[in-house]
């Protein structure tokens, strides 16, 4: 089994992310750690316990940091709804939670080879790693954030995780023991669930296509009202799919870094041509093949039983 972390701010795309992963048998999840970014950690918390009713799992829980290091916290409910799943404010059962993110982060990369997804401002990376770097030293670390050479989300330049916690992201950037994966908006933008690709995964197993469905809705229209997309962007499951098929994504290793103040605050400064001559730090993913990636999501969401 390969031990995984799920680090998110859940979040549509972050419930996907935790969806598909827990589809995959190969994989043990140690656990989820929030952090505040779509949503603050404590709507984060009801939603991972959402999941864990739909999936009859009981996902450990760990409460991470309620902002970032320095900013001011901006959330994104205007794309995820005010409940963070769509505003679907679907039930959920209480239970106690299991720990703090960051004594857990530190706890699990010590015992080694472990792999965190880190799917929301890295804010609770940073402190781990902040906290105790060596702890990290055989820790795979693939992020969903950042964008390279088109327009941001946030800014002209700027994605959503590395704009909120942008010091966070420089900090992991340069820090982390092992290079970084980063899987930017240039890849996930072209990852768009799209009406016909719902059906189909309805068609092929109806709950999970019908839950996926209830909570996409609300993003599906966002979407169309911003940016006339017919479907929606699903940007953090691409990092599992990344782990689990890597023939299937270009990838590249530069130097690079996250700016922190000024009109591009949140934007990755990639040293494509090697001008500063520094060490390369990042793995950055530049493309896919979309439709051998599309072709192991739905493989993978709509596995009709998953026994742990
Ligand atoms: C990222 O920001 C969030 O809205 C998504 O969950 C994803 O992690 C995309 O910019
Ligand atoms: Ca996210």
């Amino acid at each position: 089994m390969k031990k995984i972390i799920i680090d998110a701010d859940p979040g549509i795309d972050d419930s996907i992310a935790i969806i598909l992963s827990n589809n995959v048998i190969e994989y043990d999840i140690l656990g989820i750690s929030l952090v505040s970014g779509n949503v603050h950690v404590e709507k984060g918390r009801k939603n991972v316990l959402r999941l864990s009713k739909f999936l009859n799992q009981d996902f450990k829980i760990y409460m991470g940091s309620k902002s970032p290091l320095i900013k001011k916290f901006i959330n994104a409910e205007d794309t995820h709804g005010e409940d963070g799943l769509g505003e679907t404010y679907l039930k959920y059962d209480e239970k106690e939670i299991d720990g703090d993110a960051i004594d857990f982060l530190v706890e699990e990369a010590r015992k080694g080879d472990v792999t965190i997804f880190a799917l929301g401002p890295l804010t609770n990376i940073a402190k781990a790693i902040k906290y105790n770097r060596y702890a990290f030293k055989d820790t795979r670390i693939i992020i969903m954030g950042g964008n390279f050479k088109s327009y941001g989300n946030m800014s002209p330049v700027a994605e959503f995780n590395f704009y909120v916690d942008p010091e966070s992201a420089d900090y992991v950037i340069k820090n982390a023991p092992n290079k970084v994966e980063i899987m930017p908006l240039d890849v996930t933008r072209k990852f768009v669930l799209t009406p016909s690709i719902l059906s189909y995964i309805k068609r092929l197993n109806p709950e999970m296509g019908n839950f996926i469905e209830k909570i996409t809705n609300f993003y599906m229209d966002f979407h169309w009202e911003y940016e006339k997309i017919i479907g929606s962007v699903i940007n953090d499951p691409l990092t599992i799919l990344a782990e689990r098929k890597p023939e299937l994504f270009k990838k590249s290793i530069y130097s690079a870094e996250c700016i922190t103040d000024g009109p591009a605050r949140g934007m990755i400064m990639v040293d494509e041509m090697n001008f500063m001559k520094r060490e390369k730090n990042i793995i950055l993913y530049e493309d896919l093949n979309l439709l051998e990636v599309w072709t192991e999501f739905i493989e993978t969401i709509t596995k009709a039983e998953v026994d742990k």
